[in-house]
């Protein structure tokens, strides 16, 4: 596991004083957010126990775009755009469900196997001749990797096993795969813009004075380490520290001594980040995925889910209780330090930041995003309209301000 260095991520001494104001407050860039980052980069939809039988699908809508992720007959997990063939519907009405041994649309009834295949149409004779073969879902990337289920909706590049080689081995300890949902799926609607959102969780500067009681917890180490290729890792112990505060040492002590992962992990909060907004933390009794992405201009979502494995002791039960609660109150802490962060940067008096080495994730994070998309270097915000044109004439210069 390769740790970028802090000279390496700010090698560019602009990137200390993070994102343009601008950046924040742009229409027309986080259209090309949108467009460029999140369509072209690998998105979480679901968990494999989400779709335990052939026909269980979930969807998942972004921008323009809607996906349907589906188990077919052959338990291959499949993905296609949710758009019918015929006058593109919707294939599936719900977001999440059970559509037996095919699509049929809710329209005019079109059917597609679930392999993406059209199985049949309605008054098929009242179409001219049709080379069925031709007009078959059309399907989208898709990954699943240690038990979750990623799409892409375009764009190339590395495979998320490829992207998250580093953490391969050590996520590979908490057998997601066989995990179950532990909570119903939580949303947070956030009228920021989804960088805003993010930045605060890719450091963790702020957590001695932001989360008092998971400083307590998990001490000084909880400080972001970015890897390459867009990977974030931070990790706290509870091993051998005095917890000042009731909750936490009532949650140390549920833990219950035999458990499923090596000594080595049992007393670790991990957090893995994986570009632009996935997030996976890795706890002694349960896990988190969420994710945080653009819904449209100054509007943005965190949606998570919990998962474990199936564990009835009390203790465990306990012991997950208490994780809830404590971090129930973190994401509290999170959205008022994100409001007043984000408030400010819309103020007159906002003259841009200052990142210290302690906020090497930000930074990091940036960088990739500048990366992609030079025009978020720029000081001055392009003139109206002017911005995605911009953007294109930087990268065919090659002008590209930062790695890390
Ligand atoms: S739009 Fe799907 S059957 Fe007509
Ligand atoms: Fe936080």
């Amino acid at each position: 596991m390769k740790v970028v260095p802090a000279e390496k991520v700010f090698r560019d001494p602009a990137a200390r004083r993070g994102l343009p104001a601008w950046t924040y407050n742009n229409a027309e860039l986080t259209q090309l957010e949108m467009e460029e980052v999140f369509l072209r980069n690998w998105l979480f939809v679901a968990h494999v126990s989400d779709l335990p039988r052939a026909g269980d699908y979930k969807c998942f809508d972004f921008a323009n775009e809607r996906a349907v992720v589906v188990r077919d007959q052959q338990k291959q997990i499949r993905a296609f755009h949710n758009v019918c063939r015929h006058r593109a519907s919707r294939v599936v009405a719900d977001d999440k469900g059970h559509c037996g041994n095919s699509f049929i649309c809710p329209f005019h009834g079109w059917s597609y196997n679930l392999d993406g295949s059209l199985k049949n149409i309605p008054k098929a004779s009242s179409f001219p001749d049709i080379d069925k073969s031709q007009f078959g879902l059309q399907p989208l990337d898709c990954d699943v990797w240690q038990g979750m289920i990623f799409i892409r909706f375009g764009g190339e590049g590395p495979s998320i096993a490829e992207q998250f080689a580093d953490a391969a081995a050590e996520i590979g300890l908490y057998r997601i795969e066989e995990m179950e949902p532990l909570d119903d799926p939580y949303q947070y609607k956030f009228n920021l813009d989804w960088k805003a959102v993010l930045d605060i969780d890719n450091e963790g500067y702020h957590v001695p004075i932001g989360h008092p009681e998971l400083f307590d917890l998990v001490g000084a180490s909880y400080t972001d380490q970015p890897l390459a290729g867009g990977l974030t890792r931070a990790c706290g112990s509870f091993r051998e520290r005095k917890l000042k505060l009731e909750r936490n040492r009532d949650y140390v002590e549920a833990l219950p001594d035999k458990s499923y992962l090596p000594e080595s992990h049992q007393h670790l909060w991990i957090y893995w980040g994986m570009f632009p907004g996935f997030v996976l933390t890795l706890f002694p009794d349960q896990i988190e995925i969420y994710q945080i992405y653009p819904t449209g201009y100054q509007k943005s979502v965190m949606a998570g889910v919990t998962y474990a494995l199936p564990d009835k002791r009390a203790s465990m039960q306990r012991a997950r209780a208490l994780n809830r609660d404590i971090n129930m109150d973190v994401g509290d802490e999170d959205i008022n330090l994100i409001r007043w962060a984000a408030e400010g940067m819309r103020s007159s008096a906002f003259d841009g930041v200052l990142l210290s080495d302690l906020e090497l994730g930000v930074a990091a994070f940036q960088n990739r995003l500048r990366e992609l998309l030079p025009v978020a270097s720029l000081d001055e915000v392009p003139e109206e309209g002017s911005l995605k044109d911009t953007n294109e004439r930087m990268l065919k210069m090659g002008k590209v301000t930062a790695v890390g």
